[in-house]
């Protein structure tokens, strides 16, 4: 991702909810990254405690205790802009940026088709981006505008098109900002599903992906080996019988689309449950009874939710154990 990014004019500020690691951050940042992206409170202290200090937080957020805890974190010296959809979440924002003495740099957040957060149209946004420039403690940054649905489109050409229509809303809504004196300075979108596209739009100032970095089985069907899976729980054979067999590994330990095998993708996953997988293979399963093999989750974000840490390894040899959240 940094390769190609590198040669792209926007920059990368990679989301590090699929990795909760500062140490993963660190070398994001040491590959080009410019800063990271956070979805939580606790994302932003992980990050800031590992020293990871450019924050964009992609949330709204109306609680004073959570504000509090970024409030604190710009007090000893992060970098802390935090996006918002409401004129409620922007009193909130003042308020803590006033109490604690501090500046949040704001980022107005666009829907550009996921229906989740964001304002409607360049209109509201525009509205948004003018109440906070007219606050003490708030500086405006820009807009965001993230095209999460397009995500779920499996056939690549659909996927493209389906970015590239929320990628133009995004830009045009920028244009718009500039057009009525709020020139938007980060114009951010993107995950790994559409990164080339976003990145490739001159509008688009950063982009945002994260999956990249770990992978999972949802976004390696999204991407066509272009990225290598990095994540896998260890899982141990628990039961084997004809073409079968059965790992103690199921959604308590492995959650999100369907798991694969690393060493055994000719295994198909037939069944996902809470305690258990279970692998169908074409002939006699080549892993034995009591085997440990390991597991390619489904998703990691979810996933990392269940550990509080990662066992680093080179080959056979555990070289590190990294801590998920600090
Ligand atoms: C706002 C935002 N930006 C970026 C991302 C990262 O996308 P991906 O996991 O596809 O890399 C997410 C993921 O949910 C997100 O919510």
């Amino acid at each position: 991702m940094a390769a190609f990014m590198a040669h792209s004019a926007a920059t990368l500020r990679p989301h590090v909810k699929v990795h909760k690691c500062s140490r993963v951050a660190q070398m994001q940042l040491e590959a080009g990254a410019t800063g990271v992206t956070c979805a939580t409170i606790r994302e932003a202290i992980t990050m800031a405690n590992g020293g990871v200090t450019d924050l964009l937080v992609a949330n709204e957020f109306l609680s004073e205790e959570k504000l509090e805890v970024l409030a604190r974190l710009v007090g000893i010296g992060a970098d802390i802009a935090i996006t918002v959809d409401n004129p409620a979440q922007i009193v909130a924002l003042a308020a803590a940026a006033a109490r604690h003495g501090v500046v949040f740099g704001v980022l107005v957040e666009l829907d550009v088709g996921m229906g989740r957060c964001g304002v409607d149209s360049a209109v509201d946004a525009f509205e948004l981006a003018a109440n906070v420039s007219g606050q003490r403690g708030l500086t405006y940054r820009g807009i965001q505008g993230y095209e999460g649905h397009c995500m779920t489109v499996r056939t690549a050409m659909v996927r493209r098109h389906c970015a590239e229509e929320a990628n133009s809303r995004l830009v045009d809504a920028a244009d718009y900002l500039a057009s009525r004196g709020c020139p938007p300075e980060v114009v951010s979108a993107g995950g790994t599903g559409t990164y080339a596209v976003t990145a490739g739009n001159d509008g688009i100032t950063e982009v945002q992906a994260g999956s990249y970095a770990l992978m999972d089985t949802f976004h390696g069907g999204i991407t066509e080996g272009e990225f290598e899976y990095a994540l896998s729980v260890a899982g141990t054979v628990v039961s084997r019988r004809g073409r079968q067999i059965v790992i103690d590994c199921g959604l308590r330990s492995v959650d999100g689309a369907l798991p694969v095998l690393w060493d055994h993708p000719e295994g198909q996953v037939r069944f996902y449950g809470e305690e258990h997988t279970v692998v169908e293979f074409p002939g006699a399963p080549s892993p034995k009874i009591g085997q440990v093999v390991e597991v390619i989750p489904g998703y990691t974000a979810s996933t990392l939710r269940l550990y509080d840490e990662f066992l680093v390894t080179e080959g056979d040899v555990i070289t590190g154990v990294w801590p998920i959240f600090e």
